[in-house]
């Protein structure tokens, strides 16, 4: 629970915030903030009953009263919730939560893959990226954003590589994208050229 990454997750939340932890799990995080008492309230959701759970079992063992719901992303939460935490999922899995009609003003989201595809998203759909915090945690990257409404329209290398200017993440992409431009075919290499490009501009000492 003492991870790098709830604290980061945690540390983009504020006292105003009413919380939905979206596919919770072992309600981690929920217990964090509530145990640390940094945000007006929390709920916590799952799509696995099992998951479940073990959710609300841990907010027992950790004796923390956090309401709990089995729903699919947002489509069966009864009660009123002004973020959401959305972490630990694929950006496809993150959109699909997203395409519903009742998404809250406040978004923090850590997606394992396709970062730049969900910031894209979230941009065209009026939310604002404020925040993006890079960690490096068990041998993983884990880009950490947080989102508000707004209008906002990202520059191509933000869409891509983020706004966390965390030159380490920056170096680990040029050398993965050194390392593919040795494998993919030549069509492919012309986009990993160009976003090569832009890394390094990123990465060059000013
Ligand atoms: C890897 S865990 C991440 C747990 C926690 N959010 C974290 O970041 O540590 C992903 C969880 O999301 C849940 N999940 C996947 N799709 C979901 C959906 N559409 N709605 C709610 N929960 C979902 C899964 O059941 C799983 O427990």
């Amino acid at each position: 629970m003492n991870s790098e990454r709830i604290k980061t997750l945690a540390s983009f939340t504020s006292k105003d915030d009413i919380v939905l932890d979206v596919g919770c799990d072992h309600g981690y995080l929920s217990i964090y903030l509530k145990k640390n008492n940094l945000v007006c309230d929390v709920y916590a959701s799952e799509i696995s009953p099992k998951a479940l759970e073990g959710a609300q079992n841990n907010f027992q063992k950790y004796n923390v009263k956090i309401k709990t719901f089995l729903s699919d992303g947002f489509k069966d939460i009864p009660v009123s919730f002004n973020t959401a935490v959305i972490a630990g999922m694929g950006t496809n899995t993150i959109i699909d939560i997203l395409n519903n009609e009742h998404i809250p003003p406040k978004l923090i989201i850590d997606t394992h893959n396709e970062q730049a595809k969900l910031r894209n998203f979230l941009n065209n759909l009026g939310y604002a990226l404020e925040k993006e915090v890079v960690i490096y945690e068990k041998g993983h990257y884990y880009n950490i954003m947080l989102f508000g409404k707004g209008h906002q329209k990202l520059k191509k290398k933000e869409i891509l590589f983020g706004i966390s200017n965390n030159q380490e993440y920056y170096l680990y992409l040029l050398n993965k994208n050194k390392e593919l431009l040795k494998k993919v075919p030549l069509t492919k290499k012309i986009k990993l050229l160009y976003e090569n490009h832009l890394l390094k501009g990123l990465t060059e000492k000013k």
